[in-house]
Order: C-alpha cells, then structure tokens, then sequence
C-alpha cells in the first residue's frame, strides 16, 4: 500500500469508495443535509484533477463539477487540448459545506481538519487509479493531495513529487477566477493558461 493504513481497510474499488462516502459521518460537513459526490472518470486515468468540495450543483446532481466552476473549467481545459473525459475528476471534500440563507445555499470553505479527515477518501481514490499526474485546484485541494497547506502562488508551474513516481501540480481554483473581474481576472485566466499547458505538456512526457 502506498499509505500508512490505520485501523479501518481502505476500499480497494470506486464503486466501495462511492458506497463508503454516502455513508460517511465522520466531520460535522456529513451532517448537513447533503449528498456525497463521487469522483467520475476512467479508473485508469493518466491524469487526476482535484478540487476543493461539491457545491450546490454538483450536490443536486451527483457529479462532480458541473455548476459555474465547472463550465468555467471545461472552457480552460478545452483551451489547452486537455480531454475532461479521459481524466479523472474528483473533489478533496466529498460532501457540500454550506450555509443556509434563505432558499439559498452558500459555500463555506472546509476547514483543515475537514479537510484531513476527507483525505482518506481521496488517497483511496489516487491508490485504484494511480494516475501519472494529480492537478490540485486550489489551496483545499493541495492540503488535500499534501497534508499540509501550500501557498498557490509559490508552488504553481512545476512538479511536486508524490513519492511513487507520480506527480502533484498545483493551481488556482476556478472559482477564484470567477470571483475576479477586468485585469485581474485576465492574469489569473492567463496563469491558469499557463498552469493546464504545462500539465498538458508534462502528461506527454509521462
Ligand atoms: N468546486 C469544486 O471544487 N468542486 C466541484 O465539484 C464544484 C465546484
């Protein structure tokens, strides 16, 4: 195993991972009235992209991005001649934060301690699918890949290795993106440019 298990057994197949996440209690987020959202993508997948938790979409629908973030992220990968279908999509956190205002739901941020309970799941997901390369949106995503935080800004743009042979790549979310506007929103886009051509390139290496 590529992980120091603990006392419970890592699922060792998706369809045990998707059953396990429904069933999962184990922070105060899976108590909320909610859905896990399982990752989707080949189970071979060269490529692992990961972000940050489901929002409101991706809870009703089950899937993972496929609210605004998503079609935001689809655009960019298109962009950079990456195929959404041929990698492995998932989130960090497998159920939706939020708070109740009125009919609507806002996003909260999972804190770090959601964050490393989630983990397990995520590992569980990375050691079936042993993808080449793991592409980290956002900071939630890379403590989730790392255990620990990383600054977005110091550790984008090159490989961080992963300890067997794959490699973690890290970089903003997009939803960052689309809380910006004018100039800066067109220097984050052209840095997220950059970011998904590097991996694109990378992946053809590996
Ligand atoms: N944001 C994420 O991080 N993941 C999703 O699945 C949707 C929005």
């Amino acid at each position: 195993s590529l992980f120091a298990d603990g006392l419970e057994d890592r699922p060792d197949t998706l369809a045990a991972i998707d059953k396990a996440i429904h069933a999962c209690r184990k922070c105060p987020i899976g108590q909320l009235d909610n859905h896990a959202v399982m990752g989707e993508g080949p189970d071979d997948a060269a490529l692992m992209i990961v972000g940050e938790q489901p929002g409101d979409q991706e809870d009703l629908s089950g899937r993972p991005f496929v609210g605004p973030a998503g079609q935001l992220l689809d655009v960019h990968l298109e962009k950079a001649g990456i195929d959404r279908r041929g990698a492995y999509v998932t989130n960090t956190v497998k159920h939706f934060k939020y708070v109740q205002r009125g009919k609507r739901r806002l996003h909260q941020n999972p804190g770090a301690k959601e964050i490393d309970t989630c983990r397990w799941w995520i590992e569980s997901e990375r050691a079936i699918v042993k993808p080449k390369l793991v592409l980290a949106m956002g900071a939630s995503a890379a403590r989730g890949m790392l255990g620990k935080t990383v600054s977005i800004t110091k550790a984008r743009g090159r490989p961080i290795p992963l300890g067997d042979g794959s490699e973690l790549w890290v970089t903003a979310h997009p939803s960052y993106l689309l809380r910006l506007d004018g100039p800066a929103r067109e220097e984050q886009a052209r840095l997220f440019d950059a970011d998904l051509a590097a991996v694109r390139a990378r992946l053809a290496e590996l």
